[in-house]
């Protein structure tokens, strides 16, 4: 019997309020090397097919009419692992660059990059500046590209702007206010994530968004990110449109 079969309900579209997506979702794209690892591939293996579902998925975000699509693709810490493990991310985002470059402007997709890009080499910053060149003459859809980021030095970052304007004599300390601060963090003028998602099964921020995600509502998967299809994105906008978000006060 054919419904026997039937184990986890199939999440698709049809589960999706399509009206009342969030504007923002960010994902940690976790589970990479544990998707090659298990299929007796090098590390980088992983790396690569996690690089072709995100474009799977950033390309369906786009489809779907989503504003943001926030990606962490590599942390403050993740320079602590193998040179080729990162010699291999490193490839993969100029690669990805480069293809952005090429397909931006017909999509309509602005890409803006999250973290620290002073240690890039030359050639990575002169793609990163050559898409912030292009997405500001964009409108469309804006995927932001979180790299060698961490969200307390993006915090500790900010705070020696701010300070650094105090000297200057532009603004006071008395004058800071939550919304002032946004001004000074990477994601200034990007609305925070109503939803993050991380996949791979790990249960933790990693250093990930944290002045952002002050009230996102989280949705963690095991689903590794290479595994991780439309229909997983559909499962967890159905369950971020289940959740009662009150913000501290009481529900209507
Ligand atoms: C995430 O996958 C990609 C990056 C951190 C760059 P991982 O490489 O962390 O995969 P796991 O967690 O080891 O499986
Ligand atoms: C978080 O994943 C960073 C990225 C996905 C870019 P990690 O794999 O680095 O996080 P931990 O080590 O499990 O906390
Ligand atoms: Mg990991």
């Amino acid at each position: 019997m054919k419904l026997a079969f039937r184990k986890k309900k199939a999440y698709t579209a049809g589960q999706v309020d399509f009206q009342r997506l969030p504007r923002h979702i960010a994902v940690i794209l976790d589970g990479n090397g544990r998707w090659a690892q298990r299929r007796g591939l090098p590390r980088t293996a992983g790396h690569k097919a996690g690089a072709e579902t995100f474009r799977t998925i950033a390309t369906y975000c786009r489809e779907i009419g989503l504003e943001h699509l926030t990606v962490y693709a590599f942390s403050t810490e993740n320079w602590k692992r193998p040179r080729d493990e990162v010699d291999t991310i490193m490839l993969l985002l100029k690669r990805y660059l480069l293809e952005a470059l090429n397909t931006m402007e017909r999509d309509n997709v602005r890409l803006r990059f999250l973290g620290d890009m002073s240690v890039l080499n030359d050639e990575l910053r002169e793609l990163v500046d050559q898409c912030n060149a292009i997405s500001a003459r964009l409108t469309g859809c804006q995927c932001n590209i979180c790299i060698n980021y961490g969200g307390r030095a993006e915090i500790v970052h900010a705070a020696k702007m701010f300070a650094e304007d105090c000297i200057a004599g532009s603004v006071k300390p008395t004058e800071l206010t939550e919304n002032l601060f946004e001004n000074y963090i990477y994601s200034s003028g990007i609305p925070s994530p109503e939803l993050l998602i991380r996949p791979g099964g790990e249960q933790r921020l990693s250093n990930f968004l944290l002045w952002q995600c002050a009230y996102a509502e989280f949705y963690f998967t095991d689903v590794l990110w290479p595994d991780f299809t439309k229909n997983e994105l559909h499962r967890a906008i159905a369950a971020y449109q289940q959740r009662d978000r009150r913000f501290g006060g009481v529900k209507k």
